[in-house]
């Protein structure tokens, strides 16, 4: 089911999902839209982002246990202030996240195998449109560790693995025919260009 007024950016770390959120921020006409994360700041998002600096060691299990939990209360809960996303898009605002089921069945799927994580979130809506920012783990991985500090995930080893499942999820998805729209982006290229191409595709779409 894809959820309308909905739209996903993904990729690995450091590929500059956030950057271009932010730019969508300053858009004059911010106010349509819903700026959004996952994990969320709902208590659970909160214990993720311990998890994810390394703070409370998890089963990788437990993590993807976690991050579907944390989904839904992204969608249908009132846990943090960016949940609820689902009443947000009906009601007609352009809810934008950065980052959503397709992280977990990456990162999840790198590390505790691609079963539990694909179950765990076959009956979420999908976004009307999903951006793919596309990207080379050495060229995203300097950009993260130049930012300082770095999460358990932010290795060079990882997040190959992780470059390596997110194209291989995303083909998956252009094969099956959902309805969602996905659009590729060379995120090696300069902040401007993407940015214009993702403000041509929101231009067309709504
Ligand atoms: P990120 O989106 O990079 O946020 P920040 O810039 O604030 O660090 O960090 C979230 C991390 O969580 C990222 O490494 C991907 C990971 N993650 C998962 O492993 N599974 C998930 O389902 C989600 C939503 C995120």
């Amino acid at each position: 089911m894809i959820l309308k007024n909905f739209i996903v950016f993904e990729g690995i770390d450091g590929a500059g999902t956030s950057t271009q959120i932010e730019i969508l921020k300053k858009r004059p006409d911010a106010g349509r839209f819903f700026f959004t994360t996952e994990p969320t700041d709902s208590e659970t998002g909160k214990f993720l982002r311990k998890m994810l600096k390394g703070d409370v060691e998890l089963d990788a299990r437990t993590s993807a246990f976690l991050f579907a939990a944390d989904r839904n209360e992204h969608l249908y809960g009132k846990g943090g202030t960016n949940c609820g996303v689902v009443a947000k898009a009906e009601s007609g605002k352009i809810v934008v996240s950065d980052r959503y089921l397709f992280s977990s069945l990456t990162y999840q799927s790198v590390t505790c195998g691609d079963e539990l994580p694909r179950r765990l979130n076959e009956s979420f809506p999908l976004p009307e449109i999903l951006f793919f920012f596309d990207i080379d783990p050495e060229i995203s991985l300097k950009r993260v560790l130049g930012r300082g500090e770095t999460e358990i995930y932010e290795k060079l080893d990882f997040q190959k693995a992780t470059a390596g499942r997110y194209r291989a999820v995303i083909s998956e998805y252009e094969k099956m025919n959902t309805g969602m729209k996905i659009v590729r982006l060379d995120a090696s290229k300069p902040v401007s260009e993407i940015a214009e191409i993702i403000s041509g595709k929101l231009k067309t779409e709504n």
